[in-house]
């Protein structure tokens, strides 16, 4: 077990997920501590913290010291004039939740993001779980022959793939049109390899989510279509998962490279409230590895 000097980590299941306790993130990180935080990050996939009551403002002071934030867009979530990298996921009865897919954010990217930091302001009474799954444990699933098979395959990666649903069709209309056309038109389908290893661990992760990546390259179609539905069957499986419940000014930090999510869409028609950053790039880790070269 990893030792902390700055703060506590308790994982929070077998193979995924771990809660760090012991730092009031409103009062501020020191370097120190935020190389801690992402040495738990890195072992855990995605950490959590209770009860930080951290305004967008904090929120981003927080998420700077590992990487350059993205300014957020309006497309499919609202942003906010006080701070321009908050995104507000806003759901209620007149906008139902549909994020009930695994995914990782940026995965249509040429340079998908690294991570996002999504805190809790207003989570219903019951419900509205996310579910995170660790796509270094998913590929340990699999089986030695299946690895041998995907281990060098290429897939192709589509942002229009989930939001051409009939799901997502309000996003195209009203205020966020313009946005998502914006979006639609910087990410045309790219290919990743499929099977990537972690820039900071080197661990292999299953670089897969049932709703952006389109199709496994080098195969037939039928093949493809064949290992996207076991993929997705795979990646499901609870060993690989821990959900989390959350309450106003729980914070989750996930990278996106070894790790998807899942907001579990059983709340409706009450409201949930969600102000999420986007990190960039690792700069952190890319820093940490370039001082043990
Ligand atoms: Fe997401």
């Amino acid at each position: 077990m990893q030792d902390y000097a700055h703060i506590s980590v308790q994982p929070a299941s077998r193979n995924c997920g771990a809660f760090i306790s012991g730092i009031d993130l409103k009062a501020g990180i020191n370097d120190s501590e935020a190389r801690e935080i992402h040495a738990a990050l890195m072992r855990h996939q995605v950490v959590f913290f209770r009860d930080q009551d951290v305004s967008p403002i904090e929120q981003a002071a927080f998420a700077k010291h590992f990487g350059p934030l993205r300014q957020a867009r309006r497309a499919a979530f609202e942003t906010r004039d006080d701070s321009p990298e908050v995104s507000v996921i806003i759901n209620d009865r007149e906008r139902p939740p549909y994020i009930d897919h695994f995914h990782a954010d940026g995965m249509f990217r040429g340079k998908p993001e690294f991570g996002s930091v999504l805190k809790a302001e207003q989570p219903p009474e019951i419900g509205g779980d996310t579910i995170f799954v660790s796509l270094t444990a998913a590929w340990r699933g699999l089986s030695e022959s299946m690895r041998a098979l995907l281990e060098d395959k290429i897939g192709l990666y589509d942002f229009m793939r989930l939001h051409s649903s009939p799901e997502k069709a309000r996003n195209w209309e009203g205020p966020g049109r313009e946005g998502m056309i914006q979006t639609r038109d910087e990410n045309p389908p790219v290919k990743h390899p499929l099977v990537p290893r972690h820039p900071v661990t080197g661990e292999h992760c299953l670089y897969f989510s049932e709703s952006f990546t389109a199709a496994i390259l080098g195969v037939t179609k039928y093949e493809s279509e064949g290992l996207h539905a076991m993929l997705t069957r795979h990646c499901a499986k609870p060993e690989f998962q821990y959900r989390l419940q959350w309450r106003k000014g729980t914070i989750a930090f996930w990278d996106n490279r070894s790790s998807l999510h899942y907001a579990v869409a059983d709340y409706w028609p009450d409201t949930r409230i969600m102000h999420r950053l986007t990190i960039e790039d690792d700069a952190l880790g890319a820093s940490m590895l370039k001082a043990a070269e």
